[in-house]
């Protein structure tokens, strides 16, 4: 390629909260943003892809008091398992690093002493809910309470889920705070706003230059419409994020500080490996700068993002690329169906690979929502990767390594089909550059059928009978071997481990997109091993039963874990992640047990919570004699109110499972565990 076509390209992926691990939501973006970086690369342009985890803001702080560590060991710990997640799906960010960094408040106390002299900054008095237990300011979504337009009782602060009203916390009837269950009292501050409305002009140009996807761009429409509201940027203590300077017991919303978390991230970067910031960041700059993101958070990427840039002196970015949100089984990801997948409870179930295939199959360049229909997932990856691709290696290998010991024909019997295939490589590159994926997996797998009928019309197997053949069989399967290795490269983006095994098979180096031209004539192949393998149904049974049984929870209502709560399991109304997060499980040791007179089921349990012990009536006696149960441990909720039963106080339950009767199983910890742990 002419140096002049070289891009220098700079793409990232929204930053996801360090509240919990990827799930496989969080992976349709990355999947879908390492897809196109690596097709970028393929071509041999520069191009960065830059990355971070989301480390401030109130639903952090919180779910770090209620783990008893400090937010920054709960960021670093998630961190982590972002890290290793992203990872084990083959995510090639160069860089990875945290909103919660010196880089990050370098770059945001510059941007906004720039906003400040630009005078793009005012102050405000505002009133809002405050929780005199806790001390502090609630965000919308911890005030709840009845719906003031239909009445559905116990909403968020800022929408019903019931209705779709949209109002003030304070608007609620019965408000009550999450955090403590008292009633918000309103309370006045002084905050910081962004005048959004200084860059209706420039965003105006910068959204209606054709650079949006359309959707996106009617949904502008409707925003500039309504009028541009001028942006809170500041929170009151106590807050986990960058203290503002000057303003003591002010922070930055996490908002401002989160994309400024790409420049942050991608300034680490810079400085580790002597890049110039500028030369991509400066107004002006040719290279070309794209963000990724969920359409959840539009709002935030193409009205705040490009004029915070703007009024601090960066250029904006080329474009923003939104995608739908991921279904599984047609409905959205559910903790009680067990399709709320964690990234780590996929991959020790099946190949990441797979789920990128699928991903790349059913992603196109909107924002519709995308489905992950776990049937045809299962037929589709082993129609597709193994039954047609590796299929082709599968059935020409052999005859070459038996035929003429691994060495591959000097000529190809059908150049013409030969050119075919290296000719569909623009229009499955083009595909790829538009991020319409569905379409160029399509035209692969089109090429692919017609490999597969090639061999089928040539018959090798029965050539191979005639000894007189034998050239003429190492000719077809040398074809295609061919075939095969266009197809792999056409595939690498998405499939990059599949295509890293079949180039060593194949003896050839690491394949660009120009090598589409090149040909394997007379080169000796290694030993066939198979490059992919059929899946289970059984496996995805298996990824399903441990979804459901996973005890970890999400911590913090974000828009993905609030739906979650929304889905209604089937026999048990819907509780909120905060009802749940106020139950405290813990591990006691059981110190006595003995019968009940007069009650057949009952057991009377002391158990010991490391702090104390209590007395816990529990419906167990058919399942287990009281003798066996003494100094086992078992999870009681420790801080149910204490129950007057018949034949005393009950101050706690035991959670186990089963029909009932003698079908009753104690949840009992690994070993390991000490009287007083929280679970979680
Ligand atoms: N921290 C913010 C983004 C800040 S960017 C400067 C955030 N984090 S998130 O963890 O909630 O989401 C990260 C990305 O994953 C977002 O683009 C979001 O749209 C995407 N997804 C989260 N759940 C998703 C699905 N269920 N399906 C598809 N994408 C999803 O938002
Ligand atoms: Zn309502």
């Amino acid at each position: 390629m002419p140096a002049t076509d070289r891009r220098t390209i700079l793409v990232t992926s929204a930053l996801p909260y360090a509240n919990g691990a990827p799930h496989l939501g969080h992976m349709v973006e990355a999947v879908q943003t390492d897809i196109w970086v690596r097709y970028q690369r393929l071509r041999g342009h520069q191009c960065l892809y830059i990355c971070a985890s989301d480390a401030h803001g109130t639903p952090i702080m919180l779910k770090a008091r209620q783990e008893g560590v400090a937010p920054e060991q709960l960021i670093e710990r998630v961190g982590a398992e972002q890290r290793r997640d992203f990872a084990g799906f083959d995510i090639s960010f160069d860089n990875f690093h945290t909103t919660h960094s010196a880089e990050n408040r370098e770059v945001t106390e510059e941007v906004y002493a720039r906003l400040v002299a630009g005078g793009h900054i005012r102050r405000e008095t505002i009133r809002q809910s405050y929780d005199e237990q806790a001390g502090m300011f609630l965000p919308d979504r911890y005030v709840r309470g009845g719906c003031p337009r239909c009445g559905a009782a116990d909403q968020y602060g800022d929408s019903c889920e019931n209705c779709g009203a949209t109002y003030s916390p304070a608007d609620l009837v019965n408000p009550v705070s999450v955090l403590s269950g008292t009633p918000p009292v309103l309370r006045d501050s002084e905050h910081l706003f962004f005048r959004l409305a200084d860059f209706e002009a420039m965003l105006r140009e910068w959204t209606g230059s054709g650079r949006l996807q359309a959707a996106v761009a009617a949904k502008l429409d409707e925003w500039f419409d309504a009028g541009l509201r001028d942006w809170d940027i500041s929170r009151d203590a106590p807050y986990f994020g960058f203290e503002i300077p000057g303003e003591p017991g002010k922070y930055f919303y996490v908002w401002l500080d989160a994309p400024i978390g790409y420049l942050g991230s991608f300034l680490q970067w810079c400085r580790r490996t002597g890049t110039d910031f500028a030369r991509y960041w400066a107004p002006g700059s040719d290279a070309e700068v794209y963000h990724f993101i969920g359409k959840d958070i539009v709002y935030f990427h193409t009205l705040f993002w490009p004029a915070v840039l703007h009024g601090a002196g960066y250029r904006t970015p080329t474009s923003v690329y939104a995608h739908g949100f991921l279904t599984v089984n047609g409905q959205k990801m559910s903790k009680s169906r067990g399709t709320f997948i964690m990234a780590s409870t996929w991959l020790e179930h099946l190949p990441a690979e797979y789920l990128r295939y699928y991903y790349a199959s059913r992603l196109g360049p909107g924002v519709e929502d995308l489905d992950l229909n776990l049937d045809e997932f299962v037929s589709k990856v082993n129609a597709d990767l193994v039954g047609k691709l590796v299929n082709i290696a599968s059935r020409c290998a052999g005859f070459i390594a038996r035929g003429s010991a691994g060495r591959l024909a000097d000529q190809l019997p059908d150049p013409t089909l030969q050119a075919e295939f290296v000719g569909a490589a623009d229009r499955i590159g083009a595909a790829y550059e538009a991020r319409d994926f569905a379409l160029a997996v399509r035209e692969i797998m089109l090429l692919a059928d017609r490999a597969n009928h090639y061999i089928d019309q040539q018959k090798p197997w029965l050539m191979a009978k005639d000894p007189a053949r034998a050239p003429a069989v190492q000719g077809v399967c040398t074809q295609g071997l061919e075939l095969f290795r266009l197809l792999v490269l056409y595939l690498k983006p998405v499939l990059p481990r599949l295509a890293g095994a079949a180039e060593r098979f194949l003896g050839i180096g690491d394949q660009h997109w120009t090598d589409a031209t090149r040909s394997l004539a007379g080169r000796t192949i290694g030993t066939y091993e198979p490059l992919a393998t059929r899946v289970d149904p059984a496996a995805v049974q298996a990824l399903l039963a441990a979804a459901a049984g996973s005890l970890q929870p999400m911590g913090v209502p974000t828009a993905a874990t609030a739906a979650t709560a929304a889905a209604k399991p089937a026999d048990a109304p819907a509780i909120s992640i905060d009802d749940f997060t106020r139950v405290d499980l813990r591990i006691a040791r059981i110190v006595s047990a003995e019968a009940v007179e007069g009650a057949d089921k009952l057991l009377r349990l002391v158990v010991d919570l490391g702090d104390g012990r209590r007395t816990v009536y529990a419906g167990i006696r058919q399942a287990y004699a009281p003798d066996t149960l003494v100094g086992r441990l078992t999870v009681v909720v420790a801080n149910l109110e204490p129950r007057k039963m018949r034949f005393g106080t009950s101050e706690g339950m035991v959670l186990a499972a089963g029909p009932g009767g003698s079908d009753i199983f104690l949840l009992s910890p690994d070993s390991g565990a000490t009287p007083g742990m929280r679970v979680k």
